[in-house]
């Protein structure tokens, strides 16, 4: 069976660049023009929801100059794509904190995740300024805020109450998790959600990425038998 909820790393931007001779910037906006095109094909293929990690927290660390040429990036790609996107009935959703975005950034999630909200095909969430670890003590003080409110007792906090608070809220957690450029890790991704999620790992850097990867990645999957820790 093919997987209802692909979660995507995208890693490989700079290499990329580099191995082309091209700028970081030129790079990303390859990356971005993937990301563009892997979101039109999960759509043609049927799959329920896509999750793509934009940006971590860790990524606020790299120097100021990447940093906004990436949030400049994700503006445009915004008020390039959200049309398009809507026509093809795909609902965007952005995770993350906002807290250190520009409130023209904020601005057009909003708009994007308002214009979209009715539509029923792909599900598309955008992880921006995101961070697994981030996300689970974001939950823990919405645990704790109804607890003091008296909305919540400790004996009914259990793993659904718990994901209901988590950013991905009542979406399925991820079937599949594909990370392209070479490495082996999560980099704090949805680490709540992925406990029985198959890992995927491949070669291509992101703007390398085409249907054909996508393809065999879908494959991967289809060929692993989950067994979400029982021995049949
Ligand atoms: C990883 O490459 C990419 C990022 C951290 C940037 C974010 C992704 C994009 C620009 C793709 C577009 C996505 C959307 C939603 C518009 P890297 O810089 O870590 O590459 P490296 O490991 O080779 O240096």
């Amino acid at each position: 069976m093919k997987p209802n909820h692909i979660a995507i790393i995208m890693d490989g931007n700079g290499r990329w660049a580099t191995s082309h001779n091209k700028s970081r910037k030129f790079g990303h906006k390859r990356g971005a023009k993937s990301a563009r095109d892997i979101v039109r094909y999960t759509g043609m293929l049927g799959i329920k929801y896509l999750t793509l990690y934009a940006f971590s927290t860790e990524n606020w660390g790299r120097p100021l100059k990447e940093v906004d040429l990436l949030m400049t990036l994700f503006v445009e790609t915004l008020d390039s794509e959200i049309e398009d996107l809507n026509d093809n009935n795909v609902r965007v959703i952005f995770i993350g904190d906002r807290s250190g975005l520009t409130k023209s950034l904020i601005d057009k999630i909003d708009k994007a995740e308002l214009l979209t909200k009715d539509n029923q095909g792909l599900n598309l969430t955008v992880a921006l300024a995101y961070g697994g670890r981030w996300d689970i003590i974001n939950a823990t003080r919405l645990i704790l805020d109804k607890i003091q409110n008296n909305e919540l007792n400790h004996s009914d906090i259990d793993e659904d109450q718990l994901s209901s608070l988590m950013q991905l809220g009542s979406k399925p957690d991820p079937d599949l998790l594909i990370r392209t450029g070479g490495e082996k890790r999560i980099s704090n991704f949805l680490l709540w959600n992925i406990a029985y999620t198959e890992l995927y790992f491949c070669e291509s850097l992101w703007p390398d990425f085409n249907h054909s990867d996508l393809d065999i990645a879908i494959e991967f999957y289809t060929e692993r038998k989950r067994r979400y820790g029982k021995n049949v």
